[in-house]
């Protein structure tokens, strides 16, 4: 492997920007050279905070005025497309914040372009990061739980039931993904998008998808200042997988007592397997072999793995793409177009 830096920019310095800096901060193969906002006052206090020589105002400023390798987009979702593919014509090696796109077209856009470029290109479905998740992934891909059968998937949020992530009626940062107009898929978008991804990378594809979108009133005339609230806030799948097995995937913003819960239970004909994220990450329960008939559970530790942060820079220098990459996330996303047809259609739809 090479011993030269990747130089790397990041676009957007909201809330995420921070855990991407610090995360490149880590790897002694990757220098944050370049920040970019359209928020000046944002950008330079970012920039203070994690030691980056570099703010600018846009992407065509930065692509104008700095000397590096790479991006990472964390940015608002409708964004993602459109600030992607401007990189990507630079020759520049794209991480992206999830969900990849605004709708499968544009995903697929973004892949043709990464195709053209020859460049990295991964998106951030940041759980694939946990130990139990790729050590569940391994298990049924070796066969551990025999043929999937029956799958129960959910990601719990809060924010909207209480102040555990401070008030959403006054924090930009929550409006937004409140609002369509402000370029949000909603609650399915913002992290059913991570569920959808998590049950589909260990159990397989889905072949259709029933999904029931809802909005719940919750400010006077569904506003907030500029902020049209019209975003689902709680979405239930109901899909069937390539494989054949059926199986739920939900996820709300309405779920008090959990702030951010994954919950994962696949059932094979061999055994079943559980992750529980309020309970731990770094491993999972399993019932299978002997224990299958007497019903038990046991604890299973898993082996630490690399982080999206570190998969990136090695893809980079190595040359070698790993996952998940934008083909993926436009996988994902093509399920997320599904969902939203289906709910209009209030039918199943096959992916
Ligand atoms: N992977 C994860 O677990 C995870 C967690 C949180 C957020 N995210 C994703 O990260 C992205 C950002 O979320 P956030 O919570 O940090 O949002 P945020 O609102 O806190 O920050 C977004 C920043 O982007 C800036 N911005 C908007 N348009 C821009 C443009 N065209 N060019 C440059 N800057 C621009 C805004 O001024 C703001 O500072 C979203 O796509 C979100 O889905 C992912």
């Amino acid at each position: 492997m090479s011993k030269r830096k990747v130089r790397l920019a990041v676009i957007g310095t909201g809330g995420m920007a921070n855990v991407h800096a610090s995360k490149f901060a880590e790897i002694s193969a990757c220098q944050v050279v370049a920040a970019v906002d359209i928020d000046a006052t944002r950008v330079g206090e970012f920039c203070r905070k994690h030691t980056i020589l570099s703010a600018f105002a846009s992407v065509d400023g930065l692509l104008a005025g700095a000397d590096f390798d790479a991006v990472t987009i964390v940015t608002p979702d409708a964004s993602h497309a459109p600030l992607a593919i401007r990189c990507l014509k630079a020759g520049k090696h794209v991480l992206c914040e999830k969900p990849l796109a605004a709708n499968y077209p544009d995903a697929r856009r973004m892949v043709a372009a990464a195709r053209k470029a020859g460049v990295i290109n991964m998106v951030n479905f940041s759980y694939r990061d946990w130990p139990c998740i790729q050590a569940v992934a391994t298990l049924i891909r070796r066969g551990g739980l025999g043929e999937i059968r029956h799958v129960e998937a959910s990601y719990l949020q809060a924010w909207l039931a209480s102040k555990i992530w401070g008030d959403w009626r006054t924090t930009p940062a929550w409006l937004w993904r409140l609002s369509s107009r402000h370029g949000s898929l909603g609650v399915l978008g913002d992290v059913g998008v991570h569920i959808v991804d998590f049950a589909t990378y260990p159990a397989g594809p889905i072949s259709s998808v029933h999904c029931r979108l809802k909005t719940f009133p919750k400010a006077p005339d569904d506003r907030v200042g500029e902020y049209i609230l019209d975003a689902n806030d709680s979405a239930v799948l109901d899909v069937e997988f390539r494989n054949g097995a059926i199986g739920t995937i939900q996820t709300t913003r309405w779920a008090g007592g959990h702030a951010n819960r994954l919950f994962l239970k696949i059932y094979g004909t061999k055994g079943s397997v559980e992750i529980d994220s309020d309970r731990t990450t770094t491993g999972y329960r399993l019932c299978a072999g002997k224990d299958l008939d007497l019903g038990k559970w046991k604890e299973v530790e898993a082996r630490a793995v690399p982080n999206n942060y570190q998969r990136f820079v090695k893809s980079i220098l190595t040359g070698v793409q790993d996952q998940p990459d934008f083909a993926r996330g436009a996988e994902v996303q093509k399920i997320l177009d599904v969902c939203f047809k289906s709910d209009a259609a209030h039918k199943p739809l096959a992916v």
